[in-house]
């Protein structure tokens, strides 16, 4: 397949660098060609302007979009599937990530006449620094998932999952170290099969 991964993190020494790292290994082992938007990297800008407001709000599905996002929009076009990696910041994803999508799931091409085709997969891979204890107790797992795969997925793919990487935190070391060989196994794993 051919696999548009939106990787999502400003640190290149971070847990989810390194699950970056393994997913699209085993992507390319699994025979995967691999497209890759490194939001931070190529500094997405993330913030709408009142133009782009304004074409959203009011359906003008028929105005320009940037260049940049146009870009983004034709990775979309030219993959079987997406894979967005990144960590959980305040139950959500960082705000480059959640950026991405106002602009780049835009009118006339996400919602509204929709016209982006189906991809056959989506996956998230999201590193978090509770545990799944707590995550599960709390709902917020639940809200991740209603908000990514319910609502921004959605029937844009006919096959939806996220996977999260609990218990990355630095409040917890030995809890950090003992589940990150497990995490990263996992990340090649499901780039291998994706
Ligand atoms: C601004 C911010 C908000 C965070 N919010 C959450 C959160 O709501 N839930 C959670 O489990 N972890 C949260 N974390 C922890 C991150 O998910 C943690 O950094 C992540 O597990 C990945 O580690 P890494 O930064 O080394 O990749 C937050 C971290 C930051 C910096």
């Amino acid at each position: 397949m051919n696999v548009f991964v939106v990787y999502c993190h400003p640190n290149k020494d971070s847990f989810t660098h390194m699950i970056f790292g393994r997913f699209t290994e085993g992507l390319r082992d699994g025979g995967h060609t691999v497209t890759v938007s490194d939001l931070y990297g190529m500094d997405f800008r993330t913030d709408l302007t009142e133009e782009e407001y304004l074409r959203e709000t009011h359906y003008r599905s028929d105005l320009p979009l940037s260049e940049d996002v146009l870009l983004e929009q034709r990775k979309i076009e030219a993959a079987d599937g997406i894979a967005f990696v990144y960590p959980v910041f305040w139950t959500e994803a960082p705000a480059k990530l959640v950026g991405w999508f106002d602009r780049v799931w835009s009118c006339g091409f996400a919602y509204a006449d929709c016209n982006m085709k189906q991809l056959k997969k989506a996956l998230f891979l999201a590193s978090a620094g509770k545990t799944m204890e707590s995550l599960i107790e709390t709902g917020n797992l639940r809200a991740m998932e209603t908000v990514m795969l319910g609502d921004r997925i959605n029937e844009r793919a006919a096959e939806k999952r996220m996977v999260v990487f609990d218990g990355i935190s630095h409040y917890d070391e030995e809890l950090l170290q003992r589940m990150k060989p497990q995490h990263l196994e996992t990340a090649y794993k499901l780039g291998l099969e994706f």
